[in-house]
């Protein structure tokens, strides 16, 4: 049996897999399970900035006219199966099961209230927070440079603001995404979460209306984030998480061999079961084993690009042999 401990945020892991937030983290039981069957750590599901906007605001916060500006787009509170407070209550009933690391989420893009919430979940006693930052720039008056400062100012201003470990959840939306992440390296993050998923919403022909419509992940999507991993991995101090297309233990060993600390997991355990998580770890154990690795801290990062003597295939060369190579296997 391979030695299957990591570090992640600075915290102490017993083995890569993680599970990302998603609607079997909001109960208690399920976490639970998740930590028997072996979970390395869960990251909760988030706690939404507008129901922040909901609970600071009070009772009438539903009145739509009355909010900020820029809030106006509130959904409805029903929509949200916990508002700020019982969210906490969360942490700490999670915190009082739970042997293995509990990672809070906050998601949202607007800078009020981050750091007053990002201190009552530390109180809370969650182990780190993921910031899941999701601003979607639509009227065309935001510039790249003063979206990618906006993200910079809020995570300086929540990392400033608790002591636990903070990761921030990114999408892979940036122009200059090397430059940014060097960046967001600055500021002392302590880890980067590769990347958000984003649901489009679809046009229903009956009602000739868009609708939301959420589709799970494939692994297809894994690549992306495999590609961006293997290239910043061991030039960022932060620690790099994968989220997007793991669904088995072959891909929890690509995001160890890219550089990933660990490989996060929603869709595989909402389509398969909580239990799954044992075999993924089954699977990585035995790989590991058959291949004579004592520990994952050997493979970890063995392909990042500084790693090896040729990384075109992570580089644009790649791009023009990968289309001439069509037809020819
Ligand atoms: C139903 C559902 C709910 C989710 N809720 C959250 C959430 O509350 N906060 C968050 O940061 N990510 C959320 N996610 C995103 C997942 O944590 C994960 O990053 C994403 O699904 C990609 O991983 P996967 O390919 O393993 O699904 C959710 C995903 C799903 C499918």
């Amino acid at each position: 049996m391979a030695d299957l401990t990591t570090s992640y945020l600075g915290l102490k892991l017993k083995n890569p897999l993680v599970v990302a937030p998603n609607p079997l983290c909001e109960f208690v039981g399920n976490l639970q399970r998740m930590e028997t069957v072996g979970a390395g750590a869960v990251v909760l599901h988030s706690l939404f900035e507008e129901q922040v906007a909901i609970d600071n605001l009070g009772p009438k916060a539903l009145q739509l006219d009355e909010l900020p500006h820029n809030l106006r787009h509130l959904p409805q509170a029903d929509l949200f199966t916990h508002d700020a407070g019982s969210y906490l209550a969360h942490i700490v009933q999670a915190k009082q099961v739970l042997n293995i690391p509990v990672i809070a989420s906050l998601n949202g893009y607007y800078a009020g209230g981050w750091v007053e919430y990002a201190q009552l979940i530390e109180a809370s006693g969650a182990d780190a927070l993921e910031l899941n930052v999701y601003y979607l720039e639509t009227k065309g008056t935001v510039s790249g440079r003063e979206l990618e400062q906006m993200y910079l100012d809020l995570v300086t201003r929540v990392k400033a603001s608790v002591e636990i470990p903070v990761a921030v959840k990114l999408s892979p939306y940036f122009t200059g995404m090397a430059y940014f992440l060097r960046k967001l390296d600055e500021t002392g993050i302590d880890g980067m979460i590769l990347f958000n998923r984003f649901y489009q919403p679809d046009i229903d022909l009956d009602s000739e209306s868009f609708v939301p419509s959420l589709a799970l992940s494939n692994q297809e999507e894994l690549r992306l984030r495999l590609r961006w991993t293997a290239l910043l991995a061991g030039k960022l101090n932060a620690d790099i998480a994968i989220t997007g297309g793991v669904h088995d233990f072959g891909d929890v060993v690509k995001c160890l061999l890219a550089g990933g600390q660990v490989a996060m997991m929603a869709t595989a355990v909402l389509e398969h079961g909580i239990d799954y998580l044992a075999e993924v770890l089954a699977g990585l154990d035995k790989w590991l084993d058959d291949r004579g690795y004592a520990s994952v801290g050997e493979i970890n990062g063995r392909l990042a690009q500084h790693n090896v003597k040729d990384a075109s295939a992570l580089e644009r060369a790649n791009y023009m042999r990968v289309l001439k190579s069509y037809g020819k296997e």
